[in-house]
Formats: C-alpha cells, structure tokens, sequence
C-alpha cells in the first residue's frame, strides 16, 4: 500500500510537466476550459462537451478583458506605493482554478495559463486592442495552435505570431463588417501554419513567401478587397482547398501552378479569360468558377484534371466552347454550364464525358443544338435545360439511354409540335419530365405514346398539363386524359373521373372520341419505334431492376453503343444514310478487290508472254 503511494507521488511528479488537469475557470474577461486525457470535467458544466479525450484549451478573451498592463521586469517609472503593489502582485499571479473564481487581479504580460503543454485554441471576441496585445503577448509561451479573431485591431499587426506561437497551425480573421487590416508583420514568419481563412478583411498579401508555404493546407479569403494572390503561392506543394468568394481576384495564374491543389471553390470573383491558363494539379476533383466574369477558355485548361468529378461555369459570359474542352476530364460526373451565354452545342463539345451523369444548361440562350451533341454522354442521367426558350424539344435529347430525368421547364413549347412523337417516343422511360411553365395551347398527340406502364411519368404529365394554357384553352384535352387511362389503375384515372363519356356527350364535345382515335392512329408507327428501341428495352431492363432491389443490374454494354444510329429516322438528317453510306463503301471495297484481281491477271498474262518471248 505504502509502496503503491509512493509510486503515485513519485508518478505524479514525473508527470508533472506533461500533467494536463481539466478545468473551467472565467476570470477578467477571459473563459478558460481545459479537457484532460482521461478525466473529464465537470458533467455539469455547460463546456464538457467541447472535450474529446486529448489534452487541449480553449481561451474566449471577451469584451471584458481585464488584465493589468505593465511589464513583469520592475520599472522605475516612479517608486510610489504602485510599484510595491506590483511587485507583491507578481509573488501572487492568478492561479487558474477549476470552478473556483478567486479575486487575485491578472497580469496581462504573465497569465500563468495552466497546462504548459496542451495545445491552446484561442479566441479573440470584441476585446480591448492594446489589452489583448498585451495578454497575447503573455501567452507566448504557450503551445498555442489556433487563433481565432472575431474583432480585429491593427495593433494586432505588431505582434509577429511566428515567433510567439510557433506552433501556430491555424490563423481566422471572421468578422461581421469589411474591415481593413494588414498582415504583413504578423503573418509573415509563421512556419507551421495549415489553415487561413480571412473573412470580410479587405487586405493584400505580402511580396516575400512565408515560410508556411511547405504546411499550408487551406485558404479561405471571403468578402475582401484583395485583388490578387501572390506569386510564391504558387509553389506550394501542400495547398489542397483554395476557396475565394467576393474578391476581387481577376487573374488565377498562381492558382492554376499548384501542384497538389484538389479543391478550388472560386464563385463571385472577378476571374476573366482563362485561356492562357492550364491547371496542372492532377489531383483536382472539384472545380467550382461559377459567378466571375470568365469570357472563353480553351480546349487545354482543363487538360490535365484527369481526376475532375464536379466542374461549375454558371454564370460566366460565356459566348462559346472551345473544340473539345473536356476529352481529357473523363471521370467528369457533373457539368454546370448554366446562365452562360452559350448559344450553340455539337458533339466535339461534350467528347470525353463518359462518365458525366448530370447536364446542367438551364437559362442558357440555346440557338443550335446538333442533333448528336449528346451522343458522348453514355451516362447521363439528368439533363436540365430549364427556361433556354426552347421551341421545340431538341431531337438531341433522344441520344442518352440512360436518362433518367429531363427538365424542360419554363421554356416556350407552345405548340403540339414542339413534342415531336420521335423524341416523345424515345423519352417514354423518363422516371421525370418536367414541361411545366409552358405556354402550350395545342394537345400534343405525343403525349399519347408514353408508355402506360410508366404510371409515374404519366401522372406526371397529366398535373402538369393542368396548370398548362392547353388544358383551358383545347376542350378535348381532358377527355383525352380521361380516355387514355380509361382501363388504368383507378388512383391515375380518378384525377379525370369527372371527365366522363356522358359529360362529354352532354358538352357537345362527342368529336373529342374521334379525334382522339386518329390521334391514336396516327402514333402507331411512333410507338413501333418505342417498342423497338434499344432504349426502350434497357430502361424496362432497369424499371424492373429497381423494382426488385435484389437483382443486381446488369446492363449489356454493347447494346448502349449500336443504340444511336438507331434513333433517328428523319430521312433528311445524316444517320438515314448510314446504310447507303455502308453499301457505297462495300461497292468499293468490291470494286478495288475486282481491280486487283484483274491487275493480277493481267500481270500473269505479261509474265507469259514475256517468256513466251
Ligand atoms: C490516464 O490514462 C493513461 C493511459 O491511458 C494512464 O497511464 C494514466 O494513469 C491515466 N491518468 C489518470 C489520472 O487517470
Ligand atoms: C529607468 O532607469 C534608468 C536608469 O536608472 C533610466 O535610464 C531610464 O530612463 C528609466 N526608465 C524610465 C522609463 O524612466
Ligand atoms: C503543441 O501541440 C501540438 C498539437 O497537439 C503538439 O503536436 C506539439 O507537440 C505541442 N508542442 C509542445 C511544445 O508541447
Ligand atoms: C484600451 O485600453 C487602454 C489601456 O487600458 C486604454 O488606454 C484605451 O483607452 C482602451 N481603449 C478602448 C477603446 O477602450
Ligand atoms: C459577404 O458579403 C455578402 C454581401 O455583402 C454578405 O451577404 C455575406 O453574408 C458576406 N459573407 C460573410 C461570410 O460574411
Ligand atoms: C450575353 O450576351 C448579351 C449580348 O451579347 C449580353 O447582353 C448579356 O449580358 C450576356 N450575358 C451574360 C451572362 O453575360
Ligand atoms: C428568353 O427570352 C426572353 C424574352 O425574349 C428573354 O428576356 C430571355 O433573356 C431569354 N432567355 C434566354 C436564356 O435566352
Ligand atoms: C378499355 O377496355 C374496353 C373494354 O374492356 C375496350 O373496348 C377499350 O378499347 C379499352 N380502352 C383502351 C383505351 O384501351
Ligand atoms: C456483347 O458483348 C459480349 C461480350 O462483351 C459478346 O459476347 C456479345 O456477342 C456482344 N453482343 C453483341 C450484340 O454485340
């Protein structure tokens, strides 16, 4: 027993450098919460879950901060009673107690922040400036690793950070209103710093690079007047997330070198041309420019983002795109595109997205869109090209098989043509169309060839033509609906009960039944094709896979492929010729054979005669 305490003393002074006690104390302004190891603070505390099992402190300096400025080195400003009782004060420093606020005053220069060791996380909130220097001139000695400034001072500025806190790996400024500042003395000698994150700061960096260039990891610079980045940036290896909003940053040279950068989150800046750029990381994964002044890139910018999944251009004047801008970004899965002013799509445009499952082109003024621009899409899934004041639904749509979700909302689809039954025939699969805010008058007949099994679709539709001008403005085209799903499931056909035979009848509208047969009629070759197509059978293939989660689905692959040649059947468009395309070549394929064995003959006959001769 005897032995075991003493081996607990002995231990506990052993310890005693590396000792972190857990404690809450608030005094002078300042709230201090130190987490221990393997005792926790009090349960009751309102600060116990900010503790993970580590040794760790957390300092608030508050707007109350009260500590006594003077230096710990007697002055001889003037030998009064003052002086006495500064001396005394430095026998007596503040001891930090757990739970146990006592009256001793603190000194600014000589905290005695307990736990000599733990890493300290610091924030400053709206505190006295020359205070807070002061106390943060205190803490020197402390193994401080984070500052947080929610106010900021310029005084702070004299205090060069790399050399009192070392260790510093993360550096915040976040205030609440813009406010100028400048960084260069503080900042500049820091040696170990991972994180900076600079919120409505107006400042610009210094021209020297900083020692943190090989530990950086991540820059957040939001709301700043900043109008560019440095140089030496550049050459950092460890840079991973670069994430610039509201500045005003117009050129991204130092950006596009880093080499490990795998995050760019780049909105609302003043980025221009990025034409003579390349961005060499090949770890970059997410790239989101959306909201700058971007006019053009090039076929090369993005070349080397072999990695890239998400890549946002919305909003940009973008007039056009450049020959094959992403044929090396084959893991590409989403491509904003959105609020450019794009006008016109062709295949070489979206060569190489493979992998890309969403399209986003809504509010783009869309004049041309080839009809194979989509065809290198083999994966698309959703396709978004909401209030581009489409006319009519491009035949382009039809090229993806795996589309799943198609939104032409909000364009100018007025006319029962404007749902040509080839494209509608193709998009009878769709789990989603969304054609609502449309100023359609006439029944597209079209809509009568969406297969009767896709009941979901098919409701979909139906509530969408009824906030359609059509469904006021054709009598018929409730009866059509009505009739339609006559034989359906009782909960599609309940919506259009009340549109009955009778009342029909009654209404005058007895044509509605003829009318609608002829349309019916007239849609039979259409739905050969919907039936027929590759397309077709993949999604059922699908529908049914999702429909029993058990089955694994397993989609032949090279059906996708001989599908695109098939979807077309517009005898003006250039697929139709593909088989005289096919017989020409055949011809002459035959006929060069021919010629050679002619050629061959012939050559026999010379050899002949020359021996002969
Ligand atoms: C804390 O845990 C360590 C190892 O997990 C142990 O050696 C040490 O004695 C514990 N300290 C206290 C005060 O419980
Ligand atoms: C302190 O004393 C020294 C020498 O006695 C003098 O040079 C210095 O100016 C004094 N400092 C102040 C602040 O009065
Ligand atoms: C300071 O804290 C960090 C983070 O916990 C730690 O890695 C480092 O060893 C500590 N430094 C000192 C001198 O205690
Ligand atoms: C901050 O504290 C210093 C020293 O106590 C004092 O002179 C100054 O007036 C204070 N500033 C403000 C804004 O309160
Ligand atoms: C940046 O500025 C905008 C507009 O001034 C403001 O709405 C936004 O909240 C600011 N962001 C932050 C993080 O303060
Ligand atoms: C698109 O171009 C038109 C005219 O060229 C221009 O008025 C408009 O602002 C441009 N749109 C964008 C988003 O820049
Ligand atoms: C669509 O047309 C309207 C009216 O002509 C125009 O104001 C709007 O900018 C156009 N939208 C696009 C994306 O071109
Ligand atoms: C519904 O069923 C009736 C008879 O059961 C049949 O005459 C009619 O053609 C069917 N209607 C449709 C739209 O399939
Ligand atoms: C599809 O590919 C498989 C193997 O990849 C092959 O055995 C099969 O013949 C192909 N089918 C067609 C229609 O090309």
């Amino acid at each position: 027993m005897k032995f075991l305490i003493a081996f607990c003393i002995l231990s506990s002074i052993l310890n005693e450098g590396k000792a972190c006690d857990p404690l809450h104390a608030q005094a002078h302004g300042v709230n201090l919460v130190c987490c221990s190891l393997n005792e926790s603070l009090t349960p009751s505390c309102e600060f116990s879950s900010l503790c993970q099992e580590q040794c760790s402190c957390f300092l608030t300096i508050t707007r109350d901060l009260d500590c006594q400025i003077g230096s710990s080195v007697t002055s001889n400003v003037s030998i009064t009673s003052d002086i006495l009782i500064r001396s005394h004060l430095l026998q007596k420093q503040y001891q930090w107690l757990d739970h146990q606020p006592n009256s001793s005053p603190l000194l600014c220069r000589q905290p005695n922040l307990p736990n000599i060791n733990s890493p300290y996380t610091i924030v400053v909130e709206n505190s006295n400036g020359s205070v807070t220097k002061e106390f943060l001139l205190g803490s020197c000695s402390q193994n401080v690793t984070s500052i947080t400034f929610q106010h900021y001072h310029p005084i702070y500025d004299t205090i060069d950070f790399g050399a009192c806190f070392p260790n510093l790996a993360s550096f915040q400024v976040v205030l609440l209103e813009r406010t100028k500042a400048t960084f260069h003395e503080s900042l500049r000698n820091l040696r170990s710093l991972k994180v900076l994150s600079l919120v409505n700061v107006d400042f610009e960096f210094w021209l020297q690079p900083s020692p943190f260039l090989n530990t950086i990891t991540y820059i957040h610079i939001e709301n700043s007047s900043i109008t560019e980045l440095p140089k030496w940036i550049s050459t950092s290896k460890t840079l991973a997330t670069v994430y610039l909003k509201g500045t005003k940053i117009s050129s991204l040279s130092p950006i596009a070198q880093l080499t490990a950068v795998k995050s760019l989150k780049l909105s609302h800046n003043s980025i221009e041309n990025l034409h003579r750029l390349l961005f060499i990381s090949p770890l970059l994964i997410h790239v989101d420019l959306s909201y700058n002044k971007i006019t053009s890139f090039a076929s090369h910018t993005f070349s080397k983002c072999v990695d890239l999944r998400v890549l946002d251009l919305t909003g940009n004047p973008i007039k056009m795109l450049p020959y094959k801008p992403f044929s090396k970004n084959i893991r590409l899965k989403w491509l904003k595109l959105s609020r450019t002013n794009i006008t016109t799509l062709s295949p070489d445009h979206f060569y190489g997205l493979g992998s890309l499952k969403t399209l986003s082109l809504s509010r783009m003024p869309i004049q041309t869109i080839s009809p194979y621009s989509f065809v290198p899409l083999k994966s698309l899934r959703y396709l978004d090209m909401d209030s581009c004041n489409l006319t009519r639904i491009p035949q382009a749509v039809t090229a993806n098989c795996h589309l799943a979700r198609l939104n032409i909302a909000n364009n100018m689809l007025h006319r029962s043509s404007s749902m040509p039954p080839e494209v509608m025939a193709m998009l009878s699969g769709l789990s989603q169309l969304r054609i609502d805010g449309n100023p359609l008058t006439e029944f597209p007949a079209s809509f009568l060839l969406i297969s009767r099994e896709n009941i979901r679709l098919l409701r979909h539709l139906l509530h969408s033509t009824m906030t359609l001008p059509v469904w006021l403005r054709e009598p018929c085209a409730p009866y059509y609906w009505s009739m339609h799903l006559a034989n359906r499931t009782n909960n599609l056909k309940s919506f259009v009960n009340q549109y009955d035979e009778k009342r029909m009848i009654k209404n005058g509208l007895g044509y509605c039944r003829e009318q609608y047969d002829w349309m019916m009629e007239q849609m039979e070759i259409y739905r050969e094709l919907e039936k027929n197509s590759g397309c077709y059978s993949l999604r059922r293939l699908r529908s049914s896979v999702s429909a029993s989660p058990t089955l694994t689905p397993k989609i032949p692959k090279n059906i996708s492929n001989s599908l695109i040649f098939s979807i077309d059947h517009d005898p003006s468009s250039p697929a139709f010729h593909i088989p005289i395309l096919l017989l020409i070549s055949l011809c002459a394929n035959f006929l060069l054979l021919f010629s050679m064995l002619m050629c061959s003959i012939m050559a026999c006959r010379m050899e002949k005669t020359a021996e002969n001769v």
